[in-house]
């Protein structure tokens, strides 16, 4: 029987259940179901601080320690990982379970499909994902990243308002309801039901084809436009509060300062250059934005 593992950590819950609705139709395959937890979890609902306090770490990939990991079996025919970006990196509990030794260990010569669970920047945290399953000899045969589809700058009010609160509710019941919608969460079974046939054939070629058929990737320009240059801006301000921290200046400081520069560039720079990108960039470079979109549809899917 086909052995799988199926792991991932989430915080409201809302991975979980993309992951297990992802799974609903596997049959006569065995399944060890995790649900990773962190030694020292992380608030939720978040403080503003403790929100913004994890961007350093996270930025640069510093692992913590995770609550005990009990695998079934020694191998596993398909890894199943569920995932969540935070500050366009994998969230620190996958950061930590991407290099915990036991899991690379069960990574190497395993095939892997991940699964995604965003806002909506989800690029940068999959390059490094992908990278840090091929470093472990694990294979990539598939990926799947749902998203909320409200307009940038909404879902930010309304994911902040829901990370906050706790609430996954309209903001002042005028905002869109955030996270990623009721109806796509229920309907990520139909990847499920394809994967199933690919279980049976025991061969995974064209798997991801058939995943973006039925919309597992969408990748808007505009999106593609701020992560290709933001990652690298969060890699300064990271390295920068570190450094500070350690000459014994205040971490707090300059975390509100990254605080106010993050809202003027989310909420004043980026429409401007995105703006000034649609005018007089993009009509130039619409063929290698597509081919940028298609790479990362199939990034690193062996
Ligand atoms: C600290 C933090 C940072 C986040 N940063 C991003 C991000 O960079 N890109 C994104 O699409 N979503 C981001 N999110 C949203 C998460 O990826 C995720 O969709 C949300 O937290 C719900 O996941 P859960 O299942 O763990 O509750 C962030 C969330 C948190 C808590």
């Amino acid at each position: 029987m086909t052995k799988i593992l199926c792991i991932n950590y989430s915080q409201s819950g809302q991975l979980n259940d993309i992951v297990d609705n992802f799974i609903s139709p596997l049959k006569e395959v065995y399944i060890d179901r995790i649900k990773i937890d962190v030694k020292e979890n992380f608030p939720f609902p978040w403080k503003v601080n403790n929100f913004y306090d994890a961007m350093p770490e996270t930025v640069l990939e510093e692992p913590i320690t995770l609550k005990e990991l009990k695998f079934k079996e020694k191998k596993y025919d398909l890894i199943i990982l569920g995932y969540q970006p935070w500050f366009l990196s994998p969230s620190i509990p996958t950061t930590s379970l991407l290099k915990n030794d036991d899991f690379k260990k069960i990574m190497k010569n395993t095939n892997i499909i991940t699964i995604i669970g965003a806002r909506n920047m989800w690029l940068n945290a999959h390059k490094s994902v992908t990278n840090h399953i091929s470093q472990a000899g694990g294979k990539l045969i598939g990926n799947i990243a749902l998203i909320d589809k409200s307009l940038n700058h909404l879902s930010a009010i309304s994911i902040a308002h829901w990370m906050l609160t706790g609430h996954k509710t309209k903001k002042w019941g005028i905002f869109p309801k955030p996270g990623i919608s009721e109806k796509d969460i229920k309907e990520v079974d139909k990847f499920g039901i394809i994967l199933n046939q690919y279980l049976r054939k025991k061969n995974y070629i064209d798997l991801q084809k058939q995943f973006i058929k039925n919309k597992a990737v969408k990748i808007n320009s505009n999106i593609l436009f701020i992560e290709k240059k933001a990652k690298k801006i969060f890699i300064i301000w990271a390295k920068l509060i570190k450094k500070k921290e350690l000459q014994g200046k205040n971490r707090s400081t300059y975390l509100k300062v990254f605080r106010i520069y993050l809202n003027i560039a989310l909420f004043i720079l980026s429409p401007i250059l995105i703006l000034f990108d649609i005018i007089f960039i993009r009509p130039f470079t619409q063929k290698s934005i597509k081919q940028e979109k298609k790479d990362f549809s199939y990034l690193n899917i062996k």
